[in-house]
């Protein structure tokens, strides 16, 4: 990728957001914060900007990207939505929620943008600094999570920073991010509704908001999988990761919940829990931070005890079982997208 400075531009800084913009305008790179995760944004309508956005994140090309839009209206004219996309998109937009629709047509956001498909990823952040860039702006943005490919997503300006400084034009720092995964995707091109990637919306919000049960999650290994960021392997932090963990071996890193003590806790290297009072809200916005955390704490492996799979416990465990899986051995050099 193009080496450049990167800027840290504090959101509530005069003028900070309107730079941003004129960034984006200029088909630059600048990282945002989302309720969810950072993004890293660029014109979704400049294929230049999303080349430059895929060399940047080291991500292979076969990855199609979010497009963020400022309100549901400006969603609409890119996708064409059916019964549940519009019910989905009036109760939970702007939110963690990510619908994915059938391609309107027009340049709006890009072909490179969208893996050629004929079908595009959209999403209304809440996010006040996220909102007024896109609306700064004034199209659509596309923006994966601001990590290099298969790190762990940033809910931090520093986190960003450690990751892509040098290979963005900017940060915009909001702070740290509330909900701490990513948004839930959902696949409404069809009848019934799919669960593309468990998220910041809990499953059971949407299927109340529906009245009817949705598909459960496809499996993820297929040579062409529905949502190719849901590859084995996404999301992971340096040491390996041992889930459902019973007990802890000596200088082995331990992420608990609600004060849950396994058997060797008290010989354990770092300890972090990601709710001492069980809430799950609260284990989602720190679970990246605390990887981060004990990954540099310099343990080899990190014992992870059992959580619950209910509510936002079912985007935490889909991402601890991804940082758990096995990794695909480092790519070759030139296998990156070139800009
Ligand atoms: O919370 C989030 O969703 C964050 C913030 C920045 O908005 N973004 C994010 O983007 O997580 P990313 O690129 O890391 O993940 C996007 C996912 C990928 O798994 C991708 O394969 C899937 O969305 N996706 C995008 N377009 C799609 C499409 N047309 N059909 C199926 N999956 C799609
Ligand atoms: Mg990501």
């Amino acid at each position: 990728p193009q080496m450049r400075p990167t800027r840290l531009l504090p959101a509530a800084a005069p003028g900070a957001v309107e730079e941003a913009a004129r960034l984006l305008s200029g088909g630059g790179l600048v990282a945002f914060p989302t309720e969810t995760v950072y993004g890293l944004g660029a014109d979704a309508a400049n294929p230049q900007a999303v080349a430059a956005l895929y060399a940047a994140k080291g991500r292979p090309a076969f990855n199609p990207l979010i497009a963020h839009t400022k309100d549901a209206a400006s969603a609409r004219r890119l996708g064409s939505f059916n019964r549940a996309a519009n019910i989905l998109a009036e109760r939970f937009w702007p939110g963690p929620l990510t619908l994915v629709v059938p391609y309107a047509g027009g340049d709006g956001v890009c072909e490179l943008a969208r893996a050629g498909l004929d079908t595009v990823a959209l999403r209304v952040p809440a996010h006040g600094d996220a909102a007024a860039l896109i609306a700064a702006f004034g199209g659509a943005v596309v923006a994966p999570s601001a990590n290099r490919s298969g790190h762990v997503s940033p809910t931090t300006a520093a986190h960003v920073m450690d990751d892509l400084s040098g290979r963005i034009d900017a940060v915009v720092d909001g702070g740290p991010t509330p909900v701490g995964v990513e948004s839930t995707i959902l696949d409404v091109t069809g009848e019934v509704p799919v669960l593309l990637r468990p998220g910041g919306l809990a499953r059971e919000e949407i299927e109340a908001a529906l009245g009817h049960p949705i598909a459960r999650p496809v499996a993820t290994d297929d040579a062409r999988p529905l949502a190719p960021g849901r590859l084995a392997s996404h999301y992971a932090p340096r040491a390996a990761l041992r889930l459902d963990a019973t007990h802890v071996a000596p200088g082995e890193a331990l992420l608990t919940f609600a004060g849950m003590a396994p058997d060797g806790t008290p010989n354990a290297g770092s300890v972090l829990d990601l709710s001492p009072s069980g809430d799950l809200t609260e284990a989602a916005a720190r679970l990246y931070g605390a990887l981060r955390a004990l990954d540099a704490s310099g343990a080899s492996a990190i014992a992870v005890v059992p959580l619950p799979r209910t509510g936002l416990g079912e985007a935490i465990s889909d991402r601890l079982a991804r940082a758990a899986a096995p990794r695909p051995s480092p790519a070759p050099s030139g296998s990156e997208i070139p800009a």
